[in-house]
């Protein structure tokens, strides 16, 4: 049914603008149609293109072309629109501009829906989409950069299915390449009876480095160490047996970190996966011709590319670029994904470039059926600008990093409380969720905000600021409006019984309300750019009209810290705030509380 998405009155007014041009401007049917929010007073949006058309018609014959002025142009638009209850006016205006009035019956009735089904998505087409996050390395640490791509790419999972989208979050770790011939060897010797007793392998790290060592000061080891990596490629049991503990041990590391962070759903489906597939994909180049071999390596030359790839190498073994080609073809082919999605370091840009040229030029994937996109994201830097370091200057763990989010959380909720009365004062539990919501929340919220192609300074202080675009900020918004009808004594089903509707007066209520239905235009704006921090920015304003309003509108009489009145429809306008908070909270992938 229609009202299961919601209406982007945006695209509503800008898809009417079109079919104006279109009519009033037959020969420049195709112009864009700058619409945009409204910068005076009294008017929602405004139309800034009247003065472009006007321009570009100099190319046509004075009898062609219908206005003789901007303002002519504008006021041409504006006779053209089609009728639509959307909108309530539009009239070109000094500088040829057309301002956009929303008509208040239509957004009262939008908002009387958002209310009772919620927030719901645009109304978009079904597709299969892959999302490539997270990838840390088998017995490497994870490292900030991991927790970049875990915290993008799950919010960026959780947005494609809240849209409707068959959504594969597949982890690409890496679990594969001649690392692990020493890693083996060093097995082999530590722990002699591995595959009988599990080995304790507490310190992943440590037994990496303990074997780079020796691989890198012992002749005999690092032979050794090559003779296992051809065992493992060959399929050898008891060298498995070995490869797959130590991938198990890094995986329970992994875990832990992913099970703080409430990351659901991410399939594992590594490096070590697709190994079956290199010899097809070589194979699959070979056939179309693309390959050159230089010194014993098998090259693909890519137009305007100084570099060629290497597919396979002179010793026969393959590359992390024969990785991704077969990984990507297995996800267009096998899993029919209509779009790919890689959440990683903009480091690997190249990486994939190279990759997608050659995928393209061997016919794996063609750019006009397929959506292929890598979203990259910059360096995490300390408050120094330099790389993250602990307070004491180690290299940092996440999570340690993590252990310090919750004790400085835990401060921030402690304080707060202290400041309460006993009776406001949270359960245990309910303290424990504030902390941890908070915490995790802060980590992730200021990842997401920034704009992820920069780099991006990680600080606690910043992060765990009241003021400002912060999870606290938000977090606490939340409460405050979830509050004012616990306060009033109206509770869930109260408020679903009640016929009152929601009623748009006060030009503040409007403000909030409007912004309130751009949340299917945002949605939009998020899957076309893939850029978090469009639904960060977003909350944060409507927390903002949300003050305003409450500042302006009375929702409540309070005497003697009593609620003796309320206004119905403004008590159900907060709630409708809560809502869309509430879904943007889920689509971010933080948890929030009622109480904190
Ligand atoms: N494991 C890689 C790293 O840590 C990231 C893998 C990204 N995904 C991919 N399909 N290449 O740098």
């Amino acid at each position: 049914a229609e009202t299961e998405y919601m209406i982007d009155v945006f695209g509503h007014i800008k898809a009417m603008f079109e079919t104006a041009t279109a009519s009033a401007f037959p020969l420049l049917a195709n112009s864009p149609v700058a619409l945009v929010l409204s910068t005076k007073p009294g008017a929602h949006y405004q139309n800034n293109s009247a003065m472009s058309l006007y321009s570009k018609s100099k190319d046509f014959p004075a009898d062609q072309f219908p206005a003789d002025s901007p303002m002519d142009a504008a006021m041409r638009l504006c006779e053209h629109l089609p009728s639509s209850d959307v909108v309530e006016k539009a009239e070109a205006v000094k500088g040829s501009t057309i301002a956009v009035i929303v008509s208040t019956k239509y957004l009262t009735r939008q908002m009387n829906l958002l209310f009772q089904l919620g927030a719901r998505p645009p109304k978009v087409k079904e597709e299969v989409v892959v999302v490539d996050y997270s990838s840390p390395n088998i017995a490497k640490q994870m490292h900030v950069g991991h927790l970049r791509s875990t915290i993008i790419g799950d919010c960026i999972s959780n947005l494609f299915e809240f849209i409707g989208h068959k959504v594969h979050r597949i982890n690409h770790v890496g679990d594969w390449g001649t690392q692990f011939g020493m890693l083996i060897a060093h097995l082999k010797d530590e722990y002699p009876d591995f595959e009988t007793n599990s080995p304790p392998i507490a310190d992943l790290q440590a037994f990496y480095q303990g074997s780079k060592k020796r691989f890198d000061a012992d002749e005999e080891f690092k032979t050794r160490a090559w003779n296992e990596v051809v065992l493992l490629q060959n399929g050898d049991p008891v060298v498995t047996k070995a490869w797959q503990l130590i991938c198990a041990a890094s995986r329970k590391e992994f875990d832990v970190i992913y099970n703080r962070l409430n990351i659901v759903g991410l399939r594992e489906m590594g490096e070590s996966f697709y190994q079956s597939m290199m010899v097809d994909v070589i194979k699959h180049f070979e056939e179309r011709g693309l390959v050159t071999i230089e010194d014993g390596r098998k090259l693909v030359f890519l137009e305007g590319k100084e570099v060629p790839i290497t597919i396979e190498k002179s010793n026969g073994s393959y590359t992390y670029d024969t990785s991704d080609l077969a990984c990507l073809k297995y996800r267009l082919d096998t899993l029919k994904a209509d779009s790919v999605i890689y959440v990683v370091d903009a480091g690997q840009s190249l990486h994939f470039e190279l990759v997608w040229g050659a995928a393209r030029k061997a016919e794996i994937y063609d750019e006009t059926k397929n959506r292929i996109e890598h979203v990259a994201f910059g360096l995490v830097l300390g408050e120094d600008k330099k790389k993250l370091k602990t307070r004491s200057g180690d290299t940092i763990k996440l999570s340690e990093l993590l252990d310090e989010a919750v004790e400085l959380s835990s401060k921030v909720v402690d304080d707060k409380q202290a400041t309460l009365e006993d009776d406001a004062k949270l359960t245990a539990q309910e303290r424990e969720d504030a902390i941890n919501a908070i915490a995790y929340g802060a980590v992730k919220y200021a990842d997401l905000k920034s704009n992820r192609t920069a780099d991006y300074v990680f600080s606690f202080d910043r992060m765990l600021d009241f003021r400002g675009n912060t999870a606290v900020y938000l977090l606490y918004a939340y409460t405050r409006i979830m509050s004012i009808a616990r306060k009033a004594g109206v509770s869930e089903a109260d408020m679903a019984a009640d016929t009152t509707p929601i009623v748009l007066e006060h030009p503040k209520e409007i403000k909030l309300a409007l912004h309130l239905l751009r949340f299917p235009e945002i949605i939009e704006q998020f899957v076309a750019e893939l850029n978090p921090h469009v639904v960060c920015g977003y909350m944060f304003q409507a927390s903002q009209y949300f003050t305003e309003f409450y500042e302006n509108c009375r929702c409540t009489e309070v005497v003697d810290r009593k609620v003796v009145s309320y206004n119905m429809s403004r008590i159900k306008l907060t709630r409708a705030v809560a809502v869309v908070l509430a879904k943007c909270f889920d689509i971010l992938g933080m948890k929030y509380v009622q109480r904190m």
